[in-house]
Order: C-alpha cells, then structure tokens, then sequence
C-alpha cells in the first residue's frame, strides 16, 4: 500500500503535505509557506550555513538531532523527521526571553549585520545539545559550515564557550519533549512507501531496501537521493529535472556501519558524521581527513555512498578507501555483486553501475597491525571546500622495508585513481629518505593531470610529490634517524 503524503514535525506543529516535488526544498517551504523567515538563504548551495536548521530522526530508537543546510535538504527526504528552527529556540521560562546561545550571541558581540546569525546560532544550538563542553577546536569544527563576513569570528567562538560555560540542558524545550517526539516519531513510520508529487515532478521514498531495489526495477532511470549535498545543487543551481527521484538516506538497513571480522562495512545510507566514530576507532590516522570534508552541516546529510556513487574525481573518499582496498557493493533487484572500489570508476563520468543498480555498502578491510596510513587534502581553504589533490596511502613496512604499497589520488586525472609508478619504486624499498624521493619525483610518470580554476597541472604534480615527501618527515624522527 502506497502513502501519497508526507508528515513530520515543524517545531511543534504536525505538517502533512500531499502536494511536495522531488525538487521542493525545505528552506523554500519554511520561508515562503510557513513565513519561518529566521532561516536565511545566503547561497542556495550549501555553502554559507545560513539556512541552518536541525533535524532530528529516530535511528534504532535513538532520537538524534544534526545541523543541516535547508537550501539543499528536499522536502520530502523530512518524511517521519522533526524540523527546528530558530523561531523554536527561547529561554527556559518560556517563549520571549533569549535561549543561552542566543544570549551568548549577544553578550560576545557575535553579530553584526546579523544575515548570518540565525545560522550560526543553530549551528552553536547543535554543538550546545551535543557537546556541552567543547574545545576551541572543536567549536570552530561545528562553525566551518557557516561563513560570516562581519565578525572575524573571534567573538563567536567566545559566543560558543559562554554558551558552555552557561549550561542549562536540561531545561531545553527540546530536550524535555524528547521522548514525546521520539514516541511521535515512531508513530509516523509505517514501512510504507510514499510517493508525492508537484505536476510531473516525482518523489518516491521506499519502504524498505527491498522496495528500493523493486523501485528501481520499476524506474531503472530514477535519480537516487541519499543526503542530496550534490543533488540539491543540482536543482538550485542547475535547475536540473530530477523526476522520479528516489529517496533512500530514510532506509535504517542502509545506514548501519559495522565490523565483520576483519571488515569495516558501511551502509549506502551512513553520512560522514555517522561514519566519524568507525574512522576514530579503526582509521585514526584519517580522522583529520575526515574532518577536512565539508562543514559539519553537509558532513551531517551528506553520505560516503553517494560520494563513491556520484563519481567525482575528486570526491574525497575514494582515495583513502582505494588506498586501503575497499570494495563497493552493488545490488541489482535481488542480485549483488562486489567490485574493487579501484575498479568502480572506468573513466570521467563513467562508473561500473548499471541502470536499476544501487550503491548497497562499502567494504573496508581492516589494515594489518603495524599498516602505515595516510590521508592528505589540499584545498584552497582549510574548511569546507571542495579538493584540488588528495592523497590515500598505505604501506606495510617488513624487516625495515616497504613490503606492500597502495597511493591512490583524486584530483590527478578524471578518475580516483592507484598510482602504479610510484607504488613500484616504493614496493620493495628501504624505509628510508631516498625511497620517498625517488617515489615523489615517479608521480609524473602516473598522471597528466588538468589545470582547473583550483590548481595548475604543474602544481597538481608538485604538491602530489610533496605529499609523499611529507608522509615521509611525519614519521617520527627515531623511526627515520634510524632508518638512514
Ligand atoms: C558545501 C559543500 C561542500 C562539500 N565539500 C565536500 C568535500 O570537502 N569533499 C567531498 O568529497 N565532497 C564534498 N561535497 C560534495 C558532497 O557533499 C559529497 O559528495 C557527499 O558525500 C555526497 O553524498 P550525498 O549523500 O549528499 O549524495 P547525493 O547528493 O544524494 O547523491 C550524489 C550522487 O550519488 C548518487 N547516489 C547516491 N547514493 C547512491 C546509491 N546508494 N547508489 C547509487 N547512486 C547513489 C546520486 O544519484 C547522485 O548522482 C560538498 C558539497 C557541498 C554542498
Ligand atoms: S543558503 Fe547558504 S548554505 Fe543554505
Ligand atoms: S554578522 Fe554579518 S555576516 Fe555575520
């Protein structure tokens, strides 16, 4: 049976909606329909964190609130998901007096012209609900999704720690209805699949993983949605028809992460952020590369399948799991099949995914004791944007000596991809100074890469070579004294 509605919560209000396109997009609904106007739209793609608001959904229980961009979040993917906006956020006695991130604003002078703020203050409002005791570090990690071209920032990191500092959690409107919404939550997912639309324009959200791949059967064409952190700019800027859209980031069997043996496996429909405590625990090294994608609002919504998925060559997954020797599973109707994640890429723009086809899981062996890992991004700004070389390597070292060597790159050709010279001159070799150099200057014979308005080729080959020159000077300095 089909449900030609969508539900879910706005503050406190019940929403159901049976007229929604695939491309209607939440910040459009809240400004322009319900006159939610704190929500700002600054770029419409994601970028600014203007438009913040939070989601929460329900995933094995466990209610679980995110910042994300309302410019790029689709209508529809809100289905059986709680909205807050900033109208939502008061003091604890009640509307009309300032919520403690609010006041903190306030107090640090963390706004000026203010087109930012109401962003920023979700954004805070997420980290205060989540993290009551951040670090500097960790503040500015919450903020790198939200630009503000007025107040250097300063004041509003202070903003953050005065917020901390104020407490008051458990006096949260939010927090206080939590087990309410949760139960309001559950009481909207039926395990039916949806389908709504605005004229032609389709959305269709399965019942389950089964019904995606029946769907998919049905529209072998459809556009798949997962976090839409590509998709929606797709229709925001691009003004791109995307009917019938599938919509997938719901699926609970999709967003599971898991360690098999010694395989980590990651669900199709797992983000960034939910992927993070794998990483931590199984990939340290990566941590830091983790927290190089995007913004926590896009890290948030966005997915390492649709990442893999979208075939982007400089998607910043695909190299460290090329690295690492993953593999990608892929489910045709009943079938499956598991490709080497290497080989899932054949050329720019074309991947080994057949029509029907869907992204199920990636598989990541865990690397041997003693494996050496590293993961590199350059970009022309630390925080959110977008690669112009990334580097995943892994090298296991025996009696002194690099036994085995996997460096993938993205960003140096029109697909992620090994880079077989330089593999050779390391495979083999002493761990020593010499071998790294000699690996560094073999890059140019791998790739031909393109220069872009984010890098020259020249300086694409350049900064490859260093970056394994600096994988080399990272080892600690006993390790590499006594390796000369
Ligand atoms: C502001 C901003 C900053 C960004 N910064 C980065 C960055 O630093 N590094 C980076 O790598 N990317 C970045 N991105 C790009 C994007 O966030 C990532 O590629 C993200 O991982 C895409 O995942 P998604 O779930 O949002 O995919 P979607 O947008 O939902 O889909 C992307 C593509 O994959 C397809 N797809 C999705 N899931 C599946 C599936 N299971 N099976 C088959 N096809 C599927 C879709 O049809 C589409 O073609 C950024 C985007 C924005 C807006
Ligand atoms: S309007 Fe800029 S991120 Fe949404
Ligand atoms: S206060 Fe003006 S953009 Fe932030």
């Amino acid at each position: 049976m089909t449900r030609n509605h969508i539900r879910f919560l706005l503050n406190g209000d019940e929403v159901t909606l049976t007229e929604c396109g695939a491309r209607d997009m939440l910040l459009d609904f809240l400004r322009v329909n319900r006159r939610l106007t704190g929500t700002k739209e600054g770029c419409a793609e994601g970028d600014c964190g203007a438009c913040t608001v939070l989601v929460g959904r329900l995933h094995e229980g466990v209610l679980r609130y995110d910042p994300v961009n309302a410019c790029i979040r689709p209508l529809a993917a809100c289905d059986g998901c709680h909205t807050v906006t900033v109208e939502a956020l008061h003091g604890a006695d009640g509307s009309g007096s300032l919520h403690p991130v609010q006041r903190a604003m306030v107090e640090a002078h963390g706004t000026q012209c203010g087109f930012c703020t109401p962003g920023i203050v979700m954004a805070l409002y997420a980290l205060w609900l989540t993290n009551p005791r951040p670090s500097r570090e960790e503040v500015a990690r919450a903020l790198q999704g939200n630009l503000c071209r007025c107040t250097g920032y300063g004041p509003i990191l202070d903003a953050a720690e005065a917020a901390a500092s104020a407490g008051g959690q458990e006096a949260d409107a939010l927090m206080r209805r939590r087990d309410e919404v949760a139960r309001a939550l559950a009481a909207m997912r039926d395990g039916r699949r949806v389908e709504v639309a605005r004229e032609h324009d389709r959305a269709i959200l399965p019942g389950s993983v089964d019904d995606l791949a029946a769907a998919l059967m049905e529209h072998p064409d459809a556009t798949i949605v997962a976090g839409a952190t590509d998709v929606g700019l797709w229709v925001t800027k691009h003004l791109r028809d995307i009917a019938p859209a599938l919509f997938i980031a719901h699926l609970p069997e999709l967003r599971r992460t898991d360690v098999d043996g010694d395989t980590l496996i990651i669900g199709a429909g797992v983000t960034w952020d939910e992927a993070e405590q794998m990483v931590a625990q199984h990939l340290p090294e990566a941590l830091p590369y983790w927290h190089r994608v995007a913004g926590w609002q896009v890290r948030a919504a966005g997915t390492v399948g649709g990442n893999i998925a979208n075939g982007s060559p400089i998607g910043d997954s695909p190299p460290l799991l090329i690295a690492l020797g993953a593999e990608v599973t892929l489910r045709q109707g009943d079938a499956r099949r598991t490709v080497p994640l290497e080989r899932y890429f054949i050329a720019y723009g074309k991947q080994d995914r057949q029509p029907g086809e869907f992204v199920e899981s990636i598989r990541i062996p865990l690397p041997a004791p003693g494996t050496r890992i590293a993961a590199e991004k350059i970009s022309k700004r630390p925080d959110s944007d977008i690669t112009a070389v990334a580097m995943g390597l892994a090298l296991t070292i025996e009696d002194g000596r690099i036994a085995t060597a996997r460096i993938a790159y993205g960003g140096m050709a029109g697909i992620p991809r090994r880079a077989p010279t330089v593999e050779a001159a390391l495979t083999g070799a002493p761990l020593a100074e010499a071998s790294f150099e000699a690996a560094a200057q073999a890059v140019a014979q791998d790739f031909t890469p393109l220069s872009d308005w984010r890098a020259s080729a020249d300086y694409r080959r350049l900064v490859a070579g260093n970056l394994i020159r600096r994988f080399w000077l990272s080892q600690p300095e006993a390790q590499r004294e006594a390796a000369e």
